[in-house]
């Protein structure tokens, strides 16, 4: 085969970090980029907050990978779990019903928000997505459905169409029926909207739409990639009423947020908000097998006692990926780790505070838990960001290159960059990764007029 190359080692010896590179680089497509632009790290193991290149290069996973590996790496617990549904039932078709299944379901019954207790499992939160706008569709007989600019919903048609942010760009026109609600956000110069003109715009934008034609709003409770995005107090109660008041569902992505991220189970519940419809992923599993689900309130799974579910996947409700979810899951319980997320949190808190107080390129500063992000800015006053919107920045990119040479991966994204490390960090690994940050941020200071 012409795609095979000679200087490929054979294979029983271990490839060179600089083989897997030019191989995958070769042969298959990296997300989101031009393919001459990317500069993948070769990785070959990986251990709690740690991962290695084949070479032994240590990093600090400071973005828990796609911030989904929330246990943290090599949790022996799920691995064996994986194991022992592997050796009985690897798989069995979505038609069927299995142990693995049924204990799954009870348990996320258990954990999620008020009546919300039944589920459709899907491979990801794209699909989870995609389920969650066709059963608000199915459900409620409208078809529209609001979504926000700063946001990021999943890579499939659907997803990318509710989807705000430029990775929607390329996928439109994409499906039709999603309109806009405003952001209480506006970037780093324009700051943030109160709770009141957030709901009082939302409210406009609903009558204009039709708030009769209006099947379900999505958001994500606390915004992820773009700029873990707090809501200001009372924006997702109000939200809440604002969906009870015209009939209308609502949908909370929590495939982010969720699973400990923020230091409680969903995002939600700091809000002590039920949403009609929730979907996760990522943290389900902590992506050890891929697995996404859409939850629902009670009266909306009864609706389809008698109306028929149009959904269905090969993969939905896999075996190996609702073990993987059942270990992972009582590995958040029996480390407590959504408790050392928040108390990590705190102290991630003062240390991002520190930044901030020390460092003149820090504009601003967000986190909730263990769900962070800094915003550089070139000047403190005019608060222009490092680098554009949807662009990057010499200054940034070099940030970048230092955190990769010193062993810190995170995302750098545009003028910012997170802190999302694994639940099961510890106070001495978070120390450790922020003394990194610290004389990383020296070079973005002496870009400050
Ligand atoms: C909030 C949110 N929703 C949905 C998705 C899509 O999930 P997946 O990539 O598993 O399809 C993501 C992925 O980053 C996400 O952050």
């Amino acid at each position: 085969m012409a795609s095979i190359t000679e200087n490929t080692t054979s294979e029983s010896e271990q490839m060179t970090g600089d083989e897997i590179v030019e191989l995958c680089r070769r042969h298959t497509l990296f997300e989101w980029s031009a393919q001459a632009a990317v500069d993948p790290i070769p990785v070959a193991r990986a251990k709690g907050i740690y991962f290695w290149t084949p070479e032994g290069k240590r990093f600090i996973d400071f973005n828990s990978q796609l911030m989904c590996v929330n246990i943290g790496h090599g949790d022996e617990r799920v691995v064996r779990a994986i194991q022992e549904q592997a050796a009985v039932l690897p798989y069995a078709n979505p038609f069927m019903a299995t142990e693995v299944r049924a204990r799954l379901s009870v348990k996320l019954a258990e954990i999620t928000p008020g009546d919300i207790d039944a589920f459709f499992f899907t491979n990801g939160g794209a699909e989870a997505n995609e389920n969650a706008i066709r059963i608000a569709r199915m459900f409620s007989g409208r078809h529209k459905i609001g979504a926000r600019y700063r946001s990021y919903h999943g890579g499939t048609a659907g997803a990318l169409t509710l989807t705000g942010d430029p990775r929607r760009w390329a996928a439109e026109p994409g499906i039709p029926g999603v309109f806009r609600i405003p952001d209480f956000y506006h970037g780093i110069q324009k700051g943030s909207d109160t709770t009141e003109e957030a709901l009082a715009r939302t409210e406009e934008i609903l009558e204009l739409e039709g708030a009769k034609t209006v099947a379900a709003i999505i958001v994500e409770p606390v915004v992820g990639t773009n700029g873990i995005l707090i809501p200001p107090d009372g924006y997702m109660q109000g939200l809440r009423a604002l969906c009870d008041k015209y009939g209308i569902l609502l949908i909370a992505d929590e495939v982010m947020a969720g699973f400990g991220r923020t230091g409680k189970w969903f995002s939600v519940d700091h809000w002590k908000v039920v949403p009609d419809l929730i979907s996760m992923a990522k943290g389900l599993t902590s992506a050890y097998v891929q697995l996404g689900a859409v939850g629902m309130r009670r009266h909306i799974a009864d609706h389809f006692e008698k109306n028929v579910f149009y959904g269905g996947l090969t993969y939905n409700s896999h075996p190996l990926a609702c073990a993987a979810a059942l270990a992972t899951i009582a590995v958040y319980e029996e480390d407590s780790l959504i408790e050392n997320a928040r108390r990590m949190g705190e102290l991630m808190r003062g240390l991002l505070d520190d930044l901030q107080s020390r460092h003149p390129s820090v504009g601003a500063t967000r986190s909730i838990g263990l769900f962070g992000i800094v915003e550089l800015v070139r000047n403190r006053e005019t608060r222009e960001p490092m680098a554009p919107f949807n662009g990057s920045s010499p200054e940034m990119q070099a940030l970048g290159k230092f955190f990769r040479a010193e062993g810190l991966y995170t995302f750098v994204r545009w003028n910012t960059f997170f802190t999302n490390p694994p639940l099961c960090i510890t106070e001495a690994e978070l120390r450790e990764a922020f003394a990194i940050i610290d004389r990383g941020l020296e070079s973005t200071d002496r870009a400050v007029s």
